[in-house]
């Protein structure tokens, strides 16, 4: 594999502006994603998938935590923003109203993965005060898991665990405090970003998965992970929740501190992928023992999309855009596209859940297939 991602990309513009075929790949792909998923609603009525076994979403193995619920409705509602078509806005709507109750559900610290997917982007498609309501009322809840001493919101591990997921859900409650006026939500969203900042993400650019805190003190202990390589290593996925994180937060309170965050954990990403824009499972994990990881790529093209259109720098801006295309081109074709693997029901292969538990290791993971979905979307720009 020719250098990295940074180092590819003048000649990537060349190559895709004198062609000029990215868009026809882009709505192919988006045309297979809707194909798939509307044989996955077929197959198995009122099922919410999270990762494939051998290309089957149905089968026994564990969730380890229940956070998926969103993506399935979530692809729905960009189906049905994209196409208009009445078949998808049911769908959508059936797939959202069961997650409602899910809105005071304390356990996860997922919630804005389960509702800006669903009731917001149904919000943003009717107006309904109504369906706002529940997306506050989500963020509120997701405010509950705020640890004043160490000023950060814990993980589901327990009370002691930050990850850099939650980055990704912050977004949450930045909205219900934007929405509400409340300056409570709006300082537990602000304390825990700047503390994620603060001890998640290293001079570098790389970030850590988890980080331990001493529930006396208050005091952060070291930094940790779950599903990454090693406790000080890059787990590509986080980095991708990192860079989409603050990017939402920037885009949603202008703190030009989670804009440097967000730049800076992108540039590590372009100086450490490779030239085809697919990330390994972890950036610290020896070369011998790299595994695509898709998922992280599909997410961190769909933040690079939205960081582009922020960077105060428009060359930076440019770069960040040609950087998801070249991403995005990548996933949109076989191999990773899963369009040529008979009887395989998700979009995109090559993802990983939990290697370190033996869960989704080269399948399609739910996320996945949203993040990659949202990124054609952004690609493909308004309809
Ligand atoms: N938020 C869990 C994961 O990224 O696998």
């Amino acid at each position: 594999m020719p250098g990295n991602l940074g180092d590819t990309l003048d000649s990537f513009m060349l190559e895709v502006t004198s062609l000029d075929s990215s868009r026809e790949v882009f709505e192919r792909a988006l045309r297979f994603a809707q194909g798939q998923v509307r044989s996955t609603v077929h197959r198995d009525p009122d099922f919410y998938p999270m990762y494939t076994e051998q290309g089957r979403w149905r089968h026994d193995k564990p969730a380890w935590t229940h956070w998926c619920d969103g993506f399935l409705p979530g692809m729905m509602w960009i189906f049905a923003k994209r196409t208009g078509s009445p078949e998808w806005m049911e769908l959508a709507q059936r797939y959202t109203e069961p997650l409602e109750p899910r809105k005071m559900d304390r356990d996860v610290h997922d919630l804005g993965f389960i509702f800006l997917s669903t009731y917001h982007r149904w919000y943003k498609l009717t107006g309904n005060p109504d369906l706002d309501a529940i997306v506050i009322q989500a963020g509120r809840t997701l405010a509950l898991r705020f640890k004043q001493k160490g000023r950060y919101m814990s993980s589901f591990m327990g009370p002691e665990s930050i990850f850099i997921d939650i980055m990704a859900n912050v977004g949450i409650i930045f909205y219900a405090a934007l929405r509400t006026g409340d300056p409570q939500l709006m300082d537990v969203a602000m304390q825990h970003s700047l503390t994620s900042a603060r001890v998640l993400v290293r001079g570098d650019g790389s970030s850590s998965h988890e980080g331990i805190y001493d529930l006396e003190s208050g005091e952060f202990l070291r930094q940790s992970t779950q599903q990454g390589w090693r406790s000080d290593s890059c787990w590509a996925r986080g980095l991708a929740w990192a860079i989409y994180g603050f990017t939402s937060a920037y885009k949603l309170v202008r703190d030009p501190r989670f804009l440097q965050t967000a730049e800076l954990c992108a540039d590590y990403f372009l100086q450490n992928v490779p030239a085809n824009g697919v990330t390994p499972m972890d950036f610290d994990a020896p070369k011998e023992d790299w595994r695509d990881e898709t998922s992280a790529s599909a997410i961190t093209a769909a933040g690079l999309f939205r960081l582009a259109k922020l960077s105060a720098d428009r060359s930076k801006g440019l770069l960040y855009d040609q950087a998801a295309r070249r991403v995005l081109l990548t996933l949109a074709q076989p191999p990773y596209l899963a369009s040529e693997t008979q009887g395989w029901e998700g979009i995109l292969k090559e993802g990983i859940y939990h290697l370190n538990l033996g869960l989704g290791v080269g399948e399609s993971v739910m996320w996945g297939e949203y993040f990659f979905v949202e990124a054609l979307d952004r690609a493909l720009g308004p309809v």
